[in-house]
């Protein structure tokens, strides 16, 4: 092959690579032209070891041009093609915007973990600091501390889930699910020095068969303030200040004697009806009482401070504690406790 039919070797092999349809064509030009075996190109570079030294270096310029030719001939081909194919594909995407959006749903928080950032929140303002303990509680805070020893009486009021003691089982240090947050009265006064203002909310735990307004395993919370002149007064008006700021000045409240170990005087606090307002005298909710109990409270009794190592003559302090779930109740009007915990979204997401 001269050189003039190389250069119509490439002009050929150009006009053909510019009209490959698809990759497969344009693989089968590349394999004819530059193909090691049988390609034209490597058939006329073998040919020019047979020219006389003197003709060699102008052919093999010749083979070379035709070379670079073909190859670029090939890569512009194989661009074309690939940007070709890429237009098409985004030509036959389309965004569908007429599709609904999926709905994003927001969760919240369950009605007790908002209950029991409400009653956080009240108490703040009252001056109280929010505090939090453990819900496996050794028995001498949730009973002995509070004047509530072995056998006394008192401890049939707080039916006990016991909880065999894995350190040891040592039955002088029996432990328990606390069944309520007064124990934290005790561990908070042994850690700080009066002083004291804080509300302690949290879960419990009671052996009892639940009903409309009784669960095994419940939120309470717990308010303490010890002071050097704290009075009987101080206490009703900070329970007062709360119940109107959570349940508005409609709500009728009832304050009278109770008894507990760790309070001296003690008192009750109750709630009108909120199902029946005292109407109904078979309400499934107060039994037709008219009233629900809400919280227990007092003021810290003198023993209980003594063992601590607070001196009672200086010192004097009110204690409180109240069912949350109680509270929710009350705000939402939910007739049963158990509703809460039934985990149905379709009633919690109401709140
Ligand atoms: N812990 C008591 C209960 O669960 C309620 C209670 C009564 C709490 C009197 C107090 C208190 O702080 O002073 O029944």
């Amino acid at each position: 092959m001269a050189g003039q039919d190389l250069k119509a070797l490439a002009d050929r092999a150009a006009t053909e690579i510019a009209a490959a349809a698809d990759e497969a064509a344009l693989e089968a030009s590349r394999v004819r032209y530059l193909g090691r075996k049988e390609g034209a190109l490597s058939e006329a570079t073998k040919k020019l070891a047979s020219l006389p030294p003197p003709e060699r270096p102008a052919y093999g310029a010749a083979v070379n041009d035709a070379k670079i030719r073909i190859e670029k001939a090939l890569e512009a081909r194989e661009a074309a093609l690939r940007d070709a194919a890429l237009a098409r594909e985004l030509g036959q995407e389309r965004e569908d915007l007429s599709l609904p959006p999926r709905r994003v749903r927001l969760g919240r928080l369950h009605p007790i973990s908002q209950t029991m950032r409400e009653v956080s929140r009240i108490f703040a303002t009252l001056g109280f600091e929010t505090v939090e303990g453990p819900e496996i509680e050794w028995d001498y805070y949730n009973f002995e501390a509070l004047n509530i020893p072995p056998g006394h009486p008192a401890r049939e009021k707080w039916q006990t889930l016991w909880i065999s003691n894995p350190l040891g089982d040592d039955p002088s240090r029996p432990i328990l699910g606390r069944t309520h947050t007064s124990p934290m009265q005790v561990r908070i006064m042994e850690e700080r020095r009066p002083p004291i203002r804080v509300v302690i909310p949290g879960r419990c735990y009671r052996y009892e068969a639940t009903d409309a307004i009784r669960e095994s395993i419940f939120f309470q919370y717990e308010g303490l303030a010890i002071d050097e002149k704290l009075t009987m007064a101080d206490l009703k008006g900070t329970l007062y200040a709360f119940a109107r700021q959570v349940f508005g000045s409609d709500r009728k409240i009832r304050f009278r004697v109770d008894y507990f170990p760790f309070t001296e005087p003690s008192a009750e606090i109750a709630f009108d009806c909120f199902a029946c307002e005292g109407k109904d005298p078979n309400c499934h909710v107060c039994g037709g009482d008219g009233w629900i109990e809400a919280a227990g409270c007092g003021m810290v009794h003198p023993d209980v401070l003594r063992r601590v190592g607070y001196d009672p003559t200086r010192y004097q302090g009110f204690a409180f504690g109240g069912g949350i779930e109680r509270i929710a109740m009350l705000k939402t009007g939910a007739p049963d406790i158990r509703l809460f915990y039934q985990n149905d979204i379709r009633y919690l997401e109401q709140f």
